[in-house]
């Protein structure tokens, strides 16, 4: 008789604890604070955009990683469902030293940290300043980076509500004073960093947009400050390229424009409480091009985010489609300040970043490249035979002894120029090991499978260090040697190793190829034997 009222009790406690705990774990586990490791302060950030696959996990990014799927993981696992699964239960933290306060990291690391993990977008996203006094018509909001042992900060901003005409983005702003105190530290937009090739968002500032009062005319002359008033409710976004035609320099930029829309997609618009954009926001991305180098080149990256055109700036003017209301304008990093080009000059022990990883599995999923291969197939040599500047005159003597000594590897030796983009990155996701005298085609070493080499023959005593530090991101071999440029009339004193062409010696050839086809052959996934 006194067992059924007890057996309810039960029930409805245990339902309520359930509920509970449901509820309480569920907090945990959508809870936007992540702990930057480096700067140890609670951010305010939304979670970093889906990556895609990250094969290359950084152990210095174990940290971050771990510690939201401990939390997420094990409270999710222990309270979904109605049944409390007592074989996947809640753990204890792991030991203290996998988590190293910010004294155990030394500079090197920080160094690295704050470039090449996510550290980096997440710094960026959490230094967001609004510009413009409140009672202005458009907001002008910029995003900050801050790497460590760089005093300079890089700057990009979006702009909402704005008006084009005549060739300029109208940003009716009146701007904030400088010593505000959440100002002070940062930048102002007028003394924003300038950069090389005339890029970056004060140039682009200055010559497009029309900052302040003086906007103010052209909202009222096209209604745009009425509701009612047809507006673009897409994100423009302004690109000011510094050429066009090297590869290198050119993925620096389109790197920028993916991290600075990543970091917008992270960054909490205080206005809102929601993040500057969402990932649905990002398909109605449309790429305007400011200036006018005159080539289409790499057209197919600047698409990675929307299928919209890439357009000219007259292109845009001509479109039928253009209004002059505008909701949202971004003005994204330039190519040098991505960090990638930062102490390219210097030796650096920065590995496996997944920043890098993901910039790869992205662009072969935007290209649609596979990167399965055929593991059991000889081992695949692939020679950047430059035609251009810097060729190595005796390529062909080169080469032939390698196909000589080698027979069971395949040597491809290509003219990287007459291929597209699509067909360069699919012969490299294939290439075991990428050889070439110094040039913008080293930078292939982004799209080598992992566990590969990357063998960079150094034009007369040039210490670049740039592709040495990307395979190392990479987790990849790297050997190099010196070529002395080749026989010319021209005085010493007048050669410069940029435009001159090279000899290299076959023996030291053979000898760097040797180290660098054994480091692969039986390392890792391959198996096939190479003489
Ligand atoms: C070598 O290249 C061929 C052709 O591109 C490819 O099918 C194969 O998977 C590659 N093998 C290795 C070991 O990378």
């Amino acid at each position: 008789m006194i067992r059924r009222p007890l057996s309810f009790l039960t029930i409805a406690i245990a339902i309520f604890v359930i509920f509970y705990l449901y509820h309480f774990a569920n907090q945990f586990a959508v809870s936007p604070h992540l702990r930057s490791p480096v700067t140890g302060d609670d951010t305010r950030i939304a979670p970093p955009p889906p990556l895609g696959a990250q094969p290359d996990a950084n152990p210095k990014d174990r940290y971050i990683t771990v510690t939201t799927t401990v939390s997420s993981v094990t409270t999710k696992t222990a309270f979904s469902g109605s049944k409390v699964d007592t074989t996947v239960d809640s753990v204890a933290p792991l030991p203290a030293d996998y988590s190293p306060s910010d004294d155990d990291l030394d500079q090197d690391a920080t160094w690295c940290e704050t470039r090449y993990s996510p550290t980096y977008l997440q710094t960026i996203a959490k230094n967001a300043r609004p510009f413009c006094k409140p009672e202005s018509q458009s907001q002008l909001d910029c995003l900050h980076s801050t790497m460590y042992g760089e005093p300079r900060k890089d700057s990009l901003c979006i702009a909402r509500n704005i008006v084009f005409e005549d060739l300029r983005f109208n940003i009716d702003c009146e701007l904030r004073d400088p010593h505000e105190p959440d100002l002070m530290g940062y930048p102002h937009p007028h003394n924003f960093q300038s950069y090389w090739y005339e890029t970056g968002p004060r140039i682009i500032m200055t010559q497009f947009t029309k900052i302040g009062s003086e906007a103010a005319p052209v909202f009222e002359k096209h209604a745009c400050s009425n509701p009612a008033t047809p507006r673009d409710d897409g994100y423009k976004i302004l690109i000011k390229r510094e050429g066009g035609r090297n590869y290198w320099h050119s993925l620096m930029e389109i790197l920028s424009f993916y991290f600075t829309i990543d970091a917008l997609q992270m960054s909490i618009n205080k206005k809102t409480g929601k993040p500057y954009m969402s990932a649905a926001d990002t398909s109605k991305i449309q790429v305007i091009i400011l200036d006018k180098h005159d080539n289409k080149n790499y057209f197919e990256l600047w698409n990675y985010f929307s299928p919209k055109p890439v357009l000219t700036l007259d292109e845009y003017v001509k479109d039928p489609s253009t209004k002059p209301c505008i909701s949202n304008l971004i003005i994204p990093l330039p190519g040098a300040a991505n960090p990638l080009w930062q102490g390219d000059w210097d030796p650096r022990i920065c590995d496996h970043s997944i920043i890098v990883s993901t910039i790869r599995s992205r662009i072969l999923k935007h290209l649609k490249i596979s990167a399965a291969r055929d593991l059991r197939s000889p081992i695949n040599v692939t020679f950047i035979d430059r035609k251009g500047s810097r060729k190595l005159i005796n390529s062909k003597e080169l080469t032939d002894a390698l196909i000589a000594a080698y027979p069971k590897v395949n040597v491809n030796v290509v003219d990287m120029a007459k291929l597209s983009l699509k067909e360069q990155i699919s012969l490299v996701v294939n290439t075991d090991v990428l050889v070439g005298v110094h040039g913008a085609g080293h930078t292939h070493v982004l799209f080598l499978p992992s566990q590969s080499s990357l063998v960079e023959i150094l034009p007369a005593d040039l210490g670049h260090r740039g592709f040495r530090n990307l395979a190392g991101l990479r987790g990849i071999r790297y050997f190099s040697d010196h070529a002395p440029m080749a026989p010319s009339d021209k005085p010493d004193a007048l050669r410069d190793w940029h435009a001159e062409d090279v000899v290299f010696d076959k023996d030291a050839f053979m000898k760097l190829m040797e180290v660098a086809i054994q480091s692969v052959a039986h390392r890792g996934l391959l198996d096939s034997d190479v003489s």
